[in-house]
């Protein structure tokens, strides 16, 4: 197996069925195999440099009713809150102040928000904070829309493709979603000029090896900026309370895999991570990732944005988040750092 892995390291890719070989097999002498190259890739790229986003969550609302996630529409049982433009502006501030450099707007599908509300929105933190990258996380668009919030000033856009397997999609979404127009929508946003973040939940029910070969050729043929990587956690108000989470194992392994196929990619070790294992998102970057995600929203909304149950950090302030963050980096020997953080390729 471990010629898999120098394979890999060498190739950038692999066949279908080498993936799945390397998947199947793996075992923990291999995967401190493949962490071991992994963190030579990205020292290579991106040194010891942590980058840090910070993450606001501005809004509950959604229309649409995915399968595994909390805030579906037919949960009855959430709190739904929006933040206005001033509580954004105010989060942002707060977050500049500590160092934040990046900021990711991240909602659910929320018709309130029309584009001409994102688009002030993104204007004004675009004209207050000009040495700041914006970076969007509010879901499947048309192409004008995603070209008015570009045009506003909006630099990133995440949007995980969940599965890159069109059954296993059709099992976590219901029928008004599709991954046809997922990928559509990831495509629209790079020919745009986004710097584009795709990505998907490991261990989700009814995922297979071969979903998750299909994920990494996929994010080949993306070959996106960023990609977001984190266990499946159930949410007990969705059909899936019952089900298994994701694995701290499998989710790392992934990650290792990832950073060899794709070096220089940005590739956050994920706040879902730090949710089931409290040593998760050491581990990742100890895996090769290199992005960490604190929370800035304010923390009167946070418990209700609870995409999963026993999300960490949800009482705890933006600043607690910011030192709690630094320390666990440098626990590891890495740095975390107040630069933009762009992608290699944009520099
Ligand atoms: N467990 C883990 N991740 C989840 N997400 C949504 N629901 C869950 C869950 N139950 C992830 C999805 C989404 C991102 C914002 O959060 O991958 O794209
Ligand atoms: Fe939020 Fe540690 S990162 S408290």
């Amino acid at each position: 197996m471990k010629k898999l892995i120098d394979k890999l390291y060498k190739a950038r890719s692999l066949t279908r069925e080498e993936y799945k070989e390397l998947i199947d097999n793996r075992n923990p002498e291999l995967a401190d195999y493949l962490f071991e190259r992994a963190r030579a890739v990205r020292i290579e790229n991106y040194g010891h440099d942590v980058y840090m986003r910070g993450l606001i969550e501005f809004t509950n609302y959604c229309k649409n009713d995915c399968y595994y996630c909390g805030i579906q529409r037919s949960n009855s049982k959430v709190q739904r809150y929006r933040l206005s433009k001033k509580q954004i502006l105010e989060c942002c501030l707060i977050g500049y102040e500590l160092g934040f450099r990046t900021f990711v707007l991240q909602g659910g599908e929320d018709p309130y928000f029309t584009d001409e509300k994102l688009v002030d929105i993104i204007h004004s933190i675009r004209a207050s904070y000009p040495d700041c990258a914006i970076t969007l996380s509010i879901g499947e668009k048309s192409y004008e829309s995603y070209k008015a919030y570009f045009e506003a000033g909006a630099d990133r856009y995440l949007l995980r493709h969940e599965t890159a397997d069109p059954n296993h999609f059709n099992r976590l979404h219901p029928r008004e979603l599709s991954l046809e127009r997922r990928k559509q929508c990831l495509y629209d946003l790079k020919e745009i000029g986004y710097q584009v973040g795709c990505g998907f939940m490991v261990g989700s029910p009814y995922q297979t090896t071969d979903s998750i070969v299909e994920d990494l050729l996929f994010i080949k043929e993306l070959n996106p900026h960023m990609i977001g990587v984190g266990p499946f956690i159930p949410h007990m108000q969705t059909v899936f309370a019952n089900e298994d989470a994701g694995t701290l194992e499998l989710t790392v392994f992934l990650l290792g895999i990832i950073r060899l196929m794709l070096p220089s990619v940005l590739l956050p070790a994920t706040t879902a991570l730090g949710t089931i294992d409290p040593k998760g998102r050491e581990l990742g970057i100890l895996a090769g990732a290199n992005v960490v995600m604190p929370n800035l929203s304010p923390i009167s909304v946070r418990e209700k944005y609870s995409l999963y149950d026993n999300k960490i950090c949800t009482g705890d302030e933006a600043a607690e988040c910011r030192h709690c963050m630094q320390g666990r980096i440098e626990s590891i020997g890495y740095k975390l750092v107040t630069s933009r953080g762009d992608h290699i390729s944009i520099l």
